[in-house]
């Protein structure tokens, strides 16, 4: 599959701060030290320690300053190994220990329902590997963490734009693999599989909505929704669907996989709303992972100016 593929890239191109400066630092004492490791492409390769937890095929990528955040990044190590992905387990440390098994290639993704071009879409005919783009996204988990993660990838709109839907889709449902012999929590009724999503064709359209194939630089880890999964950062991070194989353009608003487990507590829109309670606990505050104290959560998650109006005149606390 093309995004395999490896490709070099200057390193300040992709690399957050905090890495950078340590790769800088590193490479200066290793300058002193006499070692002559002359690129940064060695250095990604070869410096242990300072990449630790990299070592996944980089993709090529320019960065989307209208879409960055100034928050710190979240480490790697954390963005890789505390995740939701209850096909693969209900702990936060399952995905990682157990995502490994996962085949990504080849893949494809179905789109059928209300579209000109229904079809079994090769990934590598969905992605164009030279307009990838790296944003800054903060991803607000409906249990009241958050993380700050550069991923990869490119808008929703554009997937969209490209199978054309007719003037009856209204929706948009996503599900995600069902493989139970690789993906083990599959194995046991946690929820319905396959996991499902959806959004309304305007929030899908909106600029924000986002497709990403890659993070920090690299491609996707299993753990992280390998190869192509949903992010949608004004919403509760269950709504960013992983591991994609079908998109289903519908007239009627489909029924999302945690709606139909607890239809109560999560709502179809699930935006992120500091003012809406979880029926079993407040969503004024979260706990940014690698952080001591909480913050605020904030309307949209931050990106109210960006996507109020898809809401304007609808009581949020119902439609929640
Ligand atoms: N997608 C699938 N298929 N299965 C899941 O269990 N968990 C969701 C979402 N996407 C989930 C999923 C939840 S609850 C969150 S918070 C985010 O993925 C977490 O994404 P991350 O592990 O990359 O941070």
């Amino acid at each position: 599959m093309l995004i395999k593929k490896s490709v070099s890239i200057r390193s300040s191109e992709i690399t957050p701060r905090d890495i950078y400066e340590q790769r800088r630092k590193f490479l200066k004492t290793s300058i002193h030290a006499g070692i002559g490791l002359a690129t940064s492409g060695l250095l990604t390769t070869y410096s242990p320690g300072v990449f630790a937890g990299y070592g996944l095929k980089r993709l090529k990528h320019t960065k989307n300053s209208r879409f960055t955040v100034d928050d710190e990044l979240t480490k790697y190590k954390d963005v890789t190994t505390y995740n939701n992905f209850y096909e693969f387990g209900t702990s936060k440390s399952s995905p990682a220990a157990n995502a490994g098994k996962l085949t990504t290639e080849p893949w494809s993704i179905r789109v059928e329902g209300h579209v000109e071009k229904p079809a079994s879409y090769h990934l590598e005919d969905l992605i164009n590997e030279n307009a990838l783009e790296e944003r800054i996204y903060r991803l607000r988990c409906v249990e009241r963490w958050s993380m700050v993660i550069p991923w990869l990838g490119f808008p929703l709109a554009e997937l969209i734009k490209k199978v054309k839907p007719t003037s009856k889709a209204k929706y948009v449902e996503f599900s995600t693999l069902y493989r139970p012999d690789e993906m083990k929590g599959q194995r046991r009724s946690v929820l319905d599989w396959p996991y499902v999503e959806g959004l309304r064709i305007d929030e899908a359209m909106n600029p924000l909505a986002f497709l990403a194939v890659g993070l920090y630089g690299e491609v996707l880890p299993n753990q992280n929704g390998a190869p192509i999964r949903l992010v949608v950062p004004w919403k509760y991070g269950f709504k960013s669907i992983k591991s994609i194989v079908k998109l289903r353009f519908t007239e009627q608003q489909p029924v999302s996989s945690w709606t139909r487990a607890a239809p109560n507590e999560y709502g179809f829109y699930s935006n992120v709303n500091p003012e809406v309670d979880h029926p079993r606990w407040s969503q004024s505050r979260e706990r940014r992972i690698g952080d001591f104290f909480k913050r605020k959560t904030l309307m949209f998650n931050g990106y109210a100016d960006e996507v109020a109006h898809l809401y304007k005149g609808m009581d949020l606390k119902k439609y929640f």
